[in-house]
């Protein structure tokens, strides 16, 4: 299966265009959904961050304690890559075994820190979904209710525009409508089945 990385900063359209692409049946797995997934109670990834961080990671009920961890993470660098190292491999490790349950063509792997946690190597190509600074500013702030600040600050802590788009096989620009935007999913689609044949799928037409 062709594997196609989806990313972009805050606010840019990864889920917008998840979700077009699915509508097509094109099989998308999402790293934000398996990292919340691989940490709900009962589950390994928990019982390895209360074994690496102590019991303070946990609420009274056994679930995970989000803010203190977040807290942590932010305060010390050196807790932030024991997180990453513990639950990055998990994760990737359940996107590619969710990937391959699906018998399509190509699929995509949706991964906001794609950059960030250096996954591009494991993907066939890198799409980037990408708007200027001020619309991404515009839809979190509407979407969100995020403060100016705090929406710069997360802008801050991920990679550059200019990173993203000169590293990226593939950019769909969604500045403009969300027809514009379905246009040019279509044609992308096309393109990625044409580059996908010869790998013996048939492809569920919609
Ligand atoms: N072309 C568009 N025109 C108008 N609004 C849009 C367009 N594309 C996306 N949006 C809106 O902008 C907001 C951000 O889009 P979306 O949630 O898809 O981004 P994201 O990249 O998944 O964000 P995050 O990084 O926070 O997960 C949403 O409210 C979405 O409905
Ligand atoms: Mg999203």
């Amino acid at each position: 299966m062709l594997t196609i990385g989806l990313t972009g900063g805050i606010g840019c359209g990864k889920t917008t265009v998840s979700q077009l692409f699915k509508e097509k049946n094109v099989p998308v797995v999402d790293a934000d959904e398996i990292s919340h997934a691989i940490v709900q109670t009962g589950q390994p990834a928990l019982t390895e961050l209360e074994n690496a961080f102590g019991q303070q990671v946990l609420l009274s009920n056994g679930s995970l304690n989000r803010k203190y961890l977040r807290e942590l993470v932010f305060a010390k660098p050196n807790k932030k890559a024991l997180l990453e190292s513990i639950l990055h491999p998990i994760i990737y490790r359940t996107m590619d075994q969710q990937l391959n349950e699906f018998d399509s063509p190509y699929g995509m792997l949706s991964i906001p820190l794609l950059f960030e946690t250096k996954h591009q190597e494991n993907i066939d190509r890198v799409l980037v979904i990408d708007c200027s600074e001020e619309a991404q500013k515009l839809r979190v702030k509407a979407r969100d209710q995020l403060s100016d600040s705090m929406i710069g600050s997360i802008m801050d802590s991920q990679c550059s525009r200019e990173f993203r788009l000169s590293h990226a096989d593939d950019i769909l620009n969604n500045d403009g409508t969300l027809e514009k935007l379905k246009s040019d999913i279509d044609k992308l689609h096309s393109l990625y089945l044409k580059m996908s044949t010869g790998k013996n799928h048939t492809y569920p037409a919609k």
